[in-house]
């Protein structure tokens, strides 16, 4: 195994003051590599966030850069990635399941490159583990080096050899990569990579490295370019955005660069995920002051009661979220506010996960995302003794579900009978008469379609609230 790189989070755990190193231009090809890919295709399956799709995004940049053109049919495919999330169990025994399944492909067209990447690739035990019980995975590396992919696919096809080559450190960042946007009009801008809260329960931390935001000219470049090439919305993403620039001197926070995105004026800006612990009263008022940043805001919970919170490592009590709620419900105008909930962290008694349930009565959430606590080996949270059965914790996911569900509901009701301005997206995936798109609010609203095209922002009168979603028609 010394010939390969592979994962350390021991390394990965390494944090201290950091600037990280920007590097301009990383991807150079050779004259090989820019030809290998020619009359080849190329298809990538992305899982887990909004950070790992804009990656999947660079890898199929850098694909095309070598020559493959991309295809949906897995059997026409002569390079298949599989570009992984770690943050729970679950999802890593899909992508398990998906390289199981598309093994089939590999006997039928052996030449076929299969490759894994994203969070599972920085993972010690994952790695070891496809190296051992999984041969047809010929390449694997990690979220840090995306550039190295043209080097490790010539390795491949010129060697006839496997390589794996995944690095665990702080991290750097790349400017100038090649990307495939997957939407014409709806672009993600990633602000920052990485993370340094290390909530107890979280792998992010390990797997993309300590937290590096890019410069606030680089972005606001990047944004004058989606804006100049027709794009209506862009999506700025971190992992923790309310601390973008605290990693960098002479900057300004995301306070600053929420005020320069929006004075270029593009039409709709959104930004994710929130830390409520970063979230400053100027980010609130920024909000509050550009009508072309979006009213809505994803702004995880995680518990409600403060001992938990505090075993969370998530430096706030739930009355210092329940102020910055407040705070943004009185400025920001019709917002709506969604979250994140784990139920059944380790210790986790009925009375503490009934104050879970009170701050979701409090709050009465727009959307919400629920999760049963899953131990992330390496994570100190996987370390703590957790007696309850996984009967009952479900059992708390299901009641928390239940007042989350009523909620949004009632949240969509107040909308019936207004008129909204809907961003088209299209038709609509079950019912190509309808289209979709979405609300200011981040609320989803299929419509009947007048006149229109993808890009459009639409005035739709809402005739109906459903649970997750909104109907109406074009006025
Ligand atoms: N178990 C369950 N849920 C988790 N999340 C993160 N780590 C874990 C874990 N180990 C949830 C958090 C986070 C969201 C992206 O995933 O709620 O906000
Ligand atoms: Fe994970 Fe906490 Fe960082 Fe979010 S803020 S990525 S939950 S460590």
């Amino acid at each position: 195994m010394s010939e390969y790189r592979l994962p350390d989070f021991i390394k990965a755990r390494k944090r201290g003051p950091y600037q990280a190193p920007i590097i301009r231009e990383a991807l150079k090809l050779n004259d090989v590599q820019k030809s290998l890919g020619r009359d080849l295709f190329y298809h990538v399956i992305t899982y887990g966030c909004q950070a790992n799709v804009r990656d999947g995004e660079v890898i199929a940049g850098i694909l095309e850069e070598m020559g493959y053109t991309h295809t949906e049919e897995l059997g026409e495919a002569d390079i298949i990635i599989l570009n992984t999330c770690a943050i729970r169990d679950n999802a890593e025994k899909r992508v398990m399941g998906e390289i199981g399944f598309l093994q089939n492909y590999k006997r039928m067209k052996p030449s076929m490159i299969l490759g894994l990447c994203g969070c599972m690739a920085q993972e010690e035990v994952v790695v070891k583990r496809i190296l051992k019980s999984y041969p047809v995975v010929d390449l694997i590396f990690g979220t840090h080096n995306l550039y190295e992919l043209p080097a490790m696919i010539e390795r491949i096809i010129v060697d006839n050899q496997k390589a794996v080559s995944v690095y665990s450190y702080q991290g750097s960042i790349f400017e100038d990569m090649p990307s495939v946007r997957s939407l014409p009009h709806k672009a993600s801008v990633m602000i920052m990579d990485g993370c340094d809260k290390f909530c107890t329960y979280c792998i992010v931390p390990y797997t993309r490295g300590q937290q590096r935001s890019r410069l606030a000219e680089d972005v606001i470049k990047e944004v004058i370019e989606l804006r100049d090439n027709g794009y209506k919305e862009v999506t700025l993403l971190g992992q923790n955005v309310n601390a973008y620039g605290k990693d960098i001197p002479d900057n300004g926070d995301f306070g600053y660069l929420l005020k320069k995105v929006a004075e270029t004026g593009i039409e709709r800006i959104r930004f994710t995920t929130s830390h409520p612990w970063d979230f400053t009263k100027e980010m609130v008022d920024a909000i509050a002051d550009y009508d072309n940043i979006m009213p809505f805001v994803h702004l995880p919970l995680q518990s409600g009661n403060d001992e938990i919170l505090r075993r969370m490592g998530r430096r706030y009590t739930s009355q210092q979220y329940r102020e910055l709620f407040d705070t943004l419900k009185e400025r920001v105008r019709d917002v709506a506010i969604s979250t994140d909930i784990i139920v059944g962290f380790p210790g986790e008694t009925e009375e503490q996960f009934l104050d879970t349930l009170k701050m979701v009565e409090y709050c009465k959430y727009d959307n919400a995302y629920s999760f049963v606590f899953s131990p992330r080996p390496g994570t100190p949270a996987a370390k703590m003794e957790d007696n309850e059965e996984l009967e009952v914790k479900k059992e708390r996911l299901y009641r928390l579900n239940d007042r989350l569900g009523y909620y949004s509901k009632i949240n969509n009701e107040k909308w019936v009978g207004k008129t909204v301005k809907v961003l088209l997206d299209g038709p609509s995936k079950n019912n190509p008469e309808v289209f979709c798109g979405y609300t200011p609010q981040q609320k989803l609203v299929n419509f009947t379609l007048k006149e229109g095209k993808v890009g459009d922002i639409i005035d739709v009168r809402i005739t109906e609230a459903k649970k997750n979603s909104l109907n109406g028609e074009q006025i």
